[in-house]
């Protein structure tokens, strides 16, 4: 669970992906699919080129899933449950892809708010995103 000060660093940081999901999901996507190539395997379906509407719309989605978590920090297990059956039982994600993507996701956030990201928000973001991960990864066995 969070502290307040952890939630409070949490929600700003979240208003601003909630400005342009889109914008900030298809940065991290490039990201990982650049630096690990590896996880491209799981997007063979869609265009993961520079620039590509797939990866735009997919980044959406999954920036527009942390804002809508972040909407009920007391509760990440019921808000991501359904997220967590398809992550596990449908996508079969290796558990180790979603740390790559999360530091993927901190980056993107440090480069655009430089002035936000500082220590404090950069470590409660990470918890953030450790949580989800958490949640969408276990129930794999
Ligand atoms: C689909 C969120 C991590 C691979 C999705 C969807 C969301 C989402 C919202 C769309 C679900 C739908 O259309 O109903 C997240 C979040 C993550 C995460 C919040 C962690 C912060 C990952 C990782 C991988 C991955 C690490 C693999 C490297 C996929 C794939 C799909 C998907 C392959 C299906 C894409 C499609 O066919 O449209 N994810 N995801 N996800 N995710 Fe994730």
């Amino acid at each position: 669970s969070f502290s307040d000060a952890e939630k409070a660093a949490i929600v700003s940081m979240i208003g601003k992906v909630a400005a342009n999901p889109g914008g900030y999901g298809s940065e991290a996507l490039e990201r990982l699919f650049l630096g690990f190539p590896q996880t491209k395997t799981y997007f063979n379906h869609i265009d993961v080129s520079h620039g590509s509407a797939d990866v735009r719309t997919h980044g959406g989605k999954v920036l527009g899933a942390l804002v809508e978590a972040a909407k009920h920090l007391d509760d990440m297990e019921g808000t991501l449950s359904q997220l967590s059956d398809l992550h596990a039982y449908n996508l079969m994600v290796d558990p180790g892809n979603f740390k790559l993507l999360s530091h993927c996701i901190l980056v993107v956030l440090a480069c655009h708010f430089p002035a936000e990201f500082d220590a404090c928000t950069h470590a409660a973001f990470d918890k953030y995103l450790a949580v989800v991960s958490a949640i969408l990864t276990s129930k794999y066995r």
